[in-house]
């Protein structure tokens, strides 16, 4: 049985089970209150990133814990709810009014696999209940529209201002795409200016609604494209994709120091290609080298949000239009996407909080404790 005192409580609330939100100090923030009326135990915990598909889950670890520390209540009620938090800085709102969170999806190298990331951590925060846009900022090579799938143009009407495109809708979310408005055989041949400009567009008018999350897919490099970006709306971080092998990394330090010196931060490093398990004998090649993500996190002071290994499914449902984490839900990869798509809402939220501490919750007790 555990005291009711401050730092009891605290220590009791460390004993939850939150393997699958990985940091104590998050669990620690999203409980609101602890309450004590009429001898039963109320715990109220706002959680701070699309986690729907876990809250029965947690709700159950926190009752276990609760239970074996404060066995002296007959009654322990858990409330849970999931909401994204927002980046701090306002000026989003003149540009894109219904958007909290902003996210690059970089790479210095080109065919790393941004756009097969940037489309499956898209689905993956969906299937956990955010509400996400994709904008296919590759405006030379666009590839968002093939890998969900997608091939009817947008429609368009006349608000009060000016015309609109809405966005289209595909597992669970929106996405605009230059592919989408022009014939698909057209070569873009446009210049800087113009490709900038489209994607200045898809901000400025595409109806983006009410999002969690607005991922961009950058173009390899630290161009144009990249440089408007930064220049037009204040982004909340960017995630840089690398695979293991050293060309790659030394490219992923350009894009990484590009982001910084433009006040970005950087969220994390996502490894792909990190390895490949053979299906027939199981055993693990390491086609590109090995850690180099991690190794590159370290270096860079960042965090390493996770290793995607390679497996044929993952391009046949890039050709196919189907992501994996959609298609085999159950499968390891779709699991080590899930498990990096929390890891980057976790980092997300870790920045909106700006130096928030665990001591918000409110200890409410009644007068016979
Ligand atoms: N983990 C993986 N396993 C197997 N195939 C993969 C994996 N990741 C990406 N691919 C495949 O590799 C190719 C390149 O991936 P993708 O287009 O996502 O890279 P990119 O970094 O966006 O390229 P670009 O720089 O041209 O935009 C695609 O055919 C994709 O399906
Ligand atoms: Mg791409």
């Amino acid at each position: 049985m555990t005291d009711l005192t401050k730092s009891g409580i605290l220590n009791a609330l460390k004993k939850v089970d939150d393997s699958s939100f990985n940091k104590d100090l998050l669990i620690l923030n999203s409980i609101k209150k602890f309450e004590v009326k009429d001898n039963q135990l109320i715990v109220d915990v706002s959680l701070t990133m699309p986690s729907s598909s876990n809250v029965d889950g947690l709700e159950n670890k926190f009752k276990e814990t609760l239970k074996k520390e404060f066995s002296q209540f007959k009654k322990i009620q858990v409330n849970i709810d999931a909401k994204v938090t927002t980046h701090q800085d306002q000026k989003i709102n003149s540009i894109l009014p219904g958007v909290k969170n902003t996210i690059a999806v970089a790479s210095g190298k080109g065919g790393v696999g941004k756009s097969t990331v940037a489309v499956n951590l898209a689905v993956a925060l969906a299937k956990d209940g955010a509400s996400v846009g994709l904008i296919d900022a590759d405006i030379y090579g666009p590839s968002i529209p093939l890998m969900l799938g997608l091939k009817e143009k947008p429609k368009v009407y006349q608000d009060q201002q000016s015309m609109k495109i809405i966005p289209l809708v595909n597992y669970g979310i929106k996405v605009i795409s230059i592919g989408l408005l022009v014939d698909d055989n057209a070569p873009v041949i446009w210049r800087g200016p113009m490709a900038s400009g489209a994607v200045k567009q898809f901000m400025t008018d595409v109806d983006w609604g009410e999002l969690d999350y607005l991922i961009f897919d950058l173009p390899p490099g630290t161009g144009d494209i990249q440089l408007t970006l930064v220049q037009t709306i204040p982004l909340t971080g960017a995630v840089i994709v690398t695979t293991p092998q050293e060309v790659s990394l030394i490219d992923a330090r350009k894009a990484l120091k590009m982001f910084t010196r433009v006040n970005v931060p950087v969220l994390g490093v996502i490894e792909n290609m990190s390895y490949f398990i053979a299906p027939d004998t199981g055993n693990k090649y390491d086609i590109f080298g090995t850690g180099g993500g991690s190794k590159i996190a370290v270096e860079l002071d960042t965090p390493f949000l996770g290793g995607i290994p390679i497996d044929p499914r993952i391009r046949i449902g890039g050709d196919k239009g189907i992501p994996i984490v959609y298609d085999t839900p159950d499968s390891e990869h779709a699991k080590i996407v899930t498990e990096i798509s929390r890891n980057f809402a976790e980092q997300v939220h870790i920045r909106n909080l700006k130096g928030d501490s665990a001591s918000k919750m409110e200890i409410l007790l009644d007068d016979e404790n």
